[in-house]
């Protein structure tokens, strides 16, 4: 329930109020998170509160005066879809003008009440910063295995960003007691979070660049919750090919030469559910041929358009896939399949610890299944440069062992690397 949760976070900031017996602070921040609106220089800081109550950052940089600058935002009231229909305010105040890879110590609410103290990293906006990810799917609320190692990875600094491969919580609920789990990560570096609380239809899909990457955020859930209207899969589908095309406009794949996507449910997987991905007719991979007009699937969309990475969660286990397109292995070469791969490659990384436990794997994988775990982990990538991208999966099961690791190396990008 919902109790307990808020009960920890007024804890650790309010103690002494606690011991004078006061009930929950209805004013007090809760769940505060930051995520990057894709402007350089600029940061957005999004909390909940119970009240009705101002939204204000203040903020300074570290080591100067404290709060030295304060940004006001905005509020919205959020009905949770749950049987409950629980009232919530949802804060957002965007931070501009911020000096790229400048720390800076903040906090949110406002005068009838304080979050924590926190601090963040502006990102370097230089397309040759060579930014370090880890990327997470599937942390459920009830068993967040790997969360531990990493909200201390995180606070020793190992990532300049965090990348939730979003599952969508059931009800605000479980959204929210996840969220308070989650904000000793999330409140220290920006996390992009695709989840029902923030979820209007504008930000189901987005891009942003960073370092040498432009990076695509989509939603699959669109080829499944058809009730939500198919014109939100049509939708997509344009805004993504626009995206894509922008993407690959010589100017723009020069500076940005890696295309990376992330999207929650995969093309390809082998695990032994019977999840979409495990068919050979993916309506994620191939569309769907029983909706009017018949819907078109991503696959084509993203090898034609040279797509580097495709990131993926849902199944709840590790895999690589040998570079694939068309359900075949399109290996750069037989000794090294990542050096000048000829088609798009595949990572499954959805294990980071949800209710449901680990899924098992098909016994008889296809040819595109490289390597498959089903530890408890969580993803690394290191952008280095324009050629290298380097990938580690972190094993919590085996106290932080790497369990596989792969370099990705490209001379050349975009759709005539492929042959
Ligand atoms: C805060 O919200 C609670 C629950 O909705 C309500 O009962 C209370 O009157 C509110 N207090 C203020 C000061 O608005
Ligand atoms: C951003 O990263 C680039 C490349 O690593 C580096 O040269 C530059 O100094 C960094 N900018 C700042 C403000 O640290
Ligand atoms: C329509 O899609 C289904 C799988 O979703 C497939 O089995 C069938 O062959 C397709 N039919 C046509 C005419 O493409
Ligand atoms: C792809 O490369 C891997 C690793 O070298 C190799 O084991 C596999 O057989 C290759 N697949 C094909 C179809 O060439
Ligand atoms: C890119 O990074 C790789 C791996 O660190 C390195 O070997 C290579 O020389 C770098 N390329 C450039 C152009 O700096």
């Amino acid at each position: 329930t919902m109790v307990p949760a808020h009960t920890a976070c007024a804890l650790l900031s309010l103690a002494p109020l606690l011991v004078l017996g006061v009930p929950p602070i209805w004013t007090q921040p809760e769940q505060v998170h930051l995520s990057y609106p894709g402007v350089p220089g600029s940061m957005l800081v999004t909390w909940t509160t119970f009240n009705k109550t101002e939204s204000m950052v203040e903020y300074g940089l570290l080591g100067s005066r404290l709060f030295d600058m304060s940004t006001k935002g905005d509020v919205a009231l959020f009905v949770d879809s749950g049987v409950e229909k629980r009232k919530m305010f949802i804060h957002r105040v965007t931070l501009t003008g911020l000096k790229p890879a400048a720390t800076y110590v903040y906090h949110c609410g406002s005068d009838v009440g304080w979050s924590d103290m926190f601090s963040f990293t502006a990102l370097n906006d230089s397309s040759s910063f060579s930014p370090r990810f880890a990327f997470y799917g599937d942390l459920g609320n009830e068993n967040p295995q790997s969360l531990a190692r990493l909200q201390k990875e995180t606070q020793l600094g190992m990532y300049d960003v965090i990348l939730h491969i979003g599952e969508l919580p059931d009800n605000a609920r479980i959204g929210d007691v996840f969220m308070t789990q989650i904000q000793s990560i999330a409140a220290y570096v920006e996390l992009n979070f695709l989840s029902a609380i923030f979820g209007c239809t504008e930000s189901l899909w987005y891009s942003w660049n960073l370092g040498s990457a432009h990076i695509i955020s989509l939603s699959t859930e669109v080829y499944f919750y058809l009730e939500f209207g198919l014109e939100l899969l049509f939708n997509q589908y344009e805004w993504l090919k626009k995206d894509l095309e922008e993407a690959n406009k010589p100017e723009n794949r020069a500076v940005r030469p890696w295309i990376i996507t992330m999207g929650h449910r995969p093309m390809y997987c082998s695990d032994d559910d019977q999840d979409d991905c495990t068919k050979f007719h993916s309506y994620v991979r191939l569309g769907r041929n029983d909706t009017k007009p018949p819907a078109p699937g991503l696959e084509d969309l993203f090898y034609r358009c040279g797509v580097d990475l495709e990131l993926w969660a849902h199944e709840h286990t590790y895999e690589r896939l040998w570079p694939v397109y068309g359900d075949k292995v399109c290996n750069g070469s037989k000794d090294q399949p990542y050096v000048n791969p000829k088609a798009p490659v595949h990572i499954i990384t959805g294990s980071a610890g949800c209710r449901e436990k680990t899924d098992r794997f098909n016994p008889n994988p296809k040819e595109w299944s490289a390597f498959r775990s089903t530890d408890y982990g969580y993803t690394r990538m290191q952008l280095v440069n324009a050629t290298h991208l380097y990938l580690e999966q972190v094993s919590d099961d085996q106290y932080g062992k790497v369990i596989d690791s792969i370099w990705v190396v490209k001379e050349r990008h975009g759709f005539s690397a492929w042959s």
